[in-house]
């Protein structure tokens, strides 16, 4: 095999994806940021929309949008029939059992909140104890903390190794009589983790305590099975996975949902109302007081459209293959130190240089055109955890090239040009 540099339209096609053909869809990676062209690599915060999907949305804003589930005029039918499609298309995206197993909410974070209110307050109570990670996102540690201070429950963190791998032996040995429940995110996106969580679930289960994992790093990047994984609650959001802002979904087993109180009261969740009681709609709708976010939602349907028929398998390849190539790359650079090494990752590149602060690498980059984030990602647990105060994060995309990773290479050693 030659050892000749590959070119970039043989490097571009991995994991037999048409990479330059699939930028073509999104119109904002055609623009330029500070006269250079945009080398977006803050995808774990937020992704980018493609023509299909912008599409979708001017096409219900224009034809189509109503309000759902309330009106016998055409409009109302059509939009109803829209967003009742999301929501298959949602089931099947999961891989979840039935329709009604899909609530959909503003996001991730939105979902948690609805699990810890409504299964938490009902279920968990004084001197009960949850059991989350060390490396979950803020999301998914202060509705929990904020059940514990109203409950006198306790938190119970599952620590991790520094590869950033948690350790399931310390795992097990956290479940007692007192455990009432357990939440892990599926891919951390501090660190990029992809944690085992078919087997975490098996262990809680075998405790009798349910799971929630969040999705919100996994769903737009590996494939998902819902009933494979059995966890009792899996949360996403739409604009991780090309899909708009204030859109996500929780799903619950139908079980669980069944006998969990609503959160929020409202129109829609009801099925009679009188000033003397309230009976509740039937699931999904009885989590989903008030009008929901209806265009969001279409428009996420038409991201999971989107990425299903490119294929999260050849996703998943392809966004392998740009986080080894940039792993590799990395490693020579002096002073670089990638925080989040371990074995099974998502394509997240954390990242501390020297004694750079982090903001300083992230807009010495973003003058090169180059979008990463920097921060504590929201996930500060990891920070201290890792003896750091905050990291720079490229974190990649299907639609990201090789030569976006070295755009990303050249810019990092600017930035220590700038600190020589
Ligand atoms: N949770 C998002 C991130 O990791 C915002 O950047």
């Amino acid at each position: 095999m030659s050892n000749a540099p590959l070119m970039k339209s043989e490097k571009d096609v991995s994991g037999g994806l048409d990479v330059i053909k699939v930028r073509e869809d999104f119109p904002i990676l055609q623009r330029s940021v500070h006269g250079r062209p945009l080398v977006y690599l803050d995808n774990a915060a937020s992704s980018q929309m493609p023509r299909q999907v912008i599409d979708r949305l001017v096409y219900y804003q224009t034809h189509e949008h109503a309000n759902v589930h309330r009106g016998v005029h055409t409009l109302s039918q059509l939009a109803s029939t829209a967003f009742e499609d999301a929501r298959r298309t949602a089931q099947h995206f999961l891989g979840a059992r039935e329709e009604r197993e899909i609530i959909f909410v503003r996001g991730a974070t939105e979902a948690i909140n609805l699990v810890m209110n409504s299964y938490g307050r009902a279920f968990i109570g004084e001197g009960d104890e949850i059991i989350l990670s060390a490396m979950e996102h803020h999301a998914n540690i202060v509705p929990w903390q904020m059940l514990c201070q109203e409950k006198g429950a306790r938190l119970r963190v599952i620590p991790m190794d520094d590869a950033g791998e948690l350790l399931l032996d310390e795992y097990e040995k956290l479940f007692n009589a007192r455990t009432r429940f357990v939440a892990l995110s599926h891919v951390s996106n501090a660190l990029g983790t992809i944690n085992p969580v078919r087997e975490m679930v098996a262990t809680a289960h075998a405790h009798g305590v349910p799971v929630l994992l969040d999705g919100a790093q996994a769903a737009p990047h590996i494939p998902v099975d819902v009933q494979a994984l059995d966890c009792d609650f899996y949360v996403f959001s739409g604009h991780k996975l090309c899909g708009p802002t204030g859109s996500g979904v929780l799903y619950g087993k139908a079980a669980l949902l069944e006998k969990m109180p609503p959160w929020q009261g409202g129109g829609d969740m009801i099925l009679n109302v009188t000033f003397g009681r309230t009976t509740y709609n039937e699931l999904p709708y009885k989590f989903e007081a008030g009008t929901p976010a209806i265009a969001p939602v279409i428009g996420l349907g038409a991201a999971i459209n989107y990425l299903t028929a490119i294929g999260l398998e050849r996703i998943a390849a392809h966004e392998q293959a740009l986080l080894e190539y940039a792993t590799e790359a990395v490693r020579d650079i002096e002073g670089l130190c990638i925080i989040g090494t371990a074995r099974h990752k998502a394509a997240v590149l954390s990242f501390t240089l020297g004694d750079i602060h982090p903001h300083d690498i992230g807009t010495i980059l973003d003058q090169h055109g180059i979008a990463v984030r920097a921060g504590h990602h929201c996930a500060q647990p990891v920070m201290q955890r890792f003896g750091v105060p905050a990291t720079a994060r490229a974190s990649f995309a299907f639609y990201n090239t090789f030569e976006e990773v070295d755009a990303l290479l050249k810019g990092i050693h600017e930035v220590r040009k700038v600190f020589a």
